[in-house]
């Protein structure tokens, strides 16, 4: 895991242009169920290039982003110059030192599978003041959108990459149930809140071998069976889907407070 979650800092600029950033209506509900505002302490885990951190800072919030990479922690302080109050720090969250003064919110958004089980929840209450609020952001890619390229590009998966298991499907998106049982008890003050955020992306097949190469497991194979993976996916898009696929993402918001 610990060399895996390094890839994204491999090459910023790509994970910057290609990953999304979150939909309106997720930063809103976050914002509302958080108490969001200028005088808001915010701690982000995991921040990438600014992907939700950018729509966090805009009430003028004061921000702590603790990212691992450094590469991503330059390019995210380049997004967020236009907020004074906000930082990034270059640390894995494991090793980083919070403040005395405890934070309000604090928010993990696509990055919580990438942080030590044994340590991620201790830490966020340990930052938290007492009725403060946890968020954890999930992406999940579902069922939806091009759904025949999708099934042909399992085979793609099966030829070239030997992680893959066979016959694997998109799931529903109804399937999809985030449960960390850690937060159901205390420090935490359950029950955990779920919020659910579908989107579709249309991608060309330019775009779309981009966004694959921002992933942890495309990033980590063989140069070899990279390649073949990736012009498989490419003849599949470009010969038989007019050029252009539609990814669907969900996105889950799990809050929680932290009792007293
Ligand atoms: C999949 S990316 C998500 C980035 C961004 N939050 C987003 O939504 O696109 C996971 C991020 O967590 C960072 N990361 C992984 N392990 C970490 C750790 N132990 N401490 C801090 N950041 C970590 C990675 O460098 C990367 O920026």
């Amino acid at each position: 895991m610990n060399t895996l979650r390094g890839t994204f800092d491999e090459d910023a600029e790509l994970y910057d242009r290609m990953r999304p950033h979150y939909p309106a209506a997720l930063v809103t509900e976050l914002a509302a169920l958080s108490g969001l505002t200028s005088r808001s302490r915010v701690l982000e885990v995991g921040p990438g290039t600014g992907q939700l951190t950018v729509a966090l800072a805009e009430p003028g919030c004061e921000l702590t982003a603790v990212e691992l990479g450094p590469s991503l922690a330059a390019v995210a302080r380049r997004n967020l110059r236009g907020f004074p109050r906000a930082h990034v720090e270059v640390s894995p969250f494991e090793e980083w030192t919070p403040p005395p003064d405890p934070f309000d919110l604090v928010v993990c958004a696509t990055a919580i599978h990438w942080i030590d089980p044994a340590r991620r929840f201790t830490a966020a209450a340990d930052a938290l003041r007492p009725g403060g609020t946890l968020a954890i952001v999930t992406t999940h890619h579902v069922a939806g959108g091009s759904e025949e390229f999708f099934a042909q590009a399992q085979r793609c998966y099966e030829r070239w990459d030997p992680a893959t298991r066979p016959g694997v499907r998109l799931s529903d998106e109804a399937s999809m149930n985030t449960v960390f049982g850690e937060l159901e008890h205390p420090p935490w003050d359950g029950p955990v809140r779920v919020g659910r955020h579908a989107r579709e992306i249309t991608y060309t097949a330019e775009q779309y071998l981009d966004l694959l190469m921002t992933y942890s497991g495309h990033r980590d194979l063989a140069p070899g069976a990279r390649n073949g993976l990736l012009a498989c996916i490419r003849a599949l898009i470009e010969k038989h889907h007019g050029g252009r696929i539609t990814k669907r993402y969900l996105h889950e918001l799990l809050t929680v407070r932290r009792g007293a």
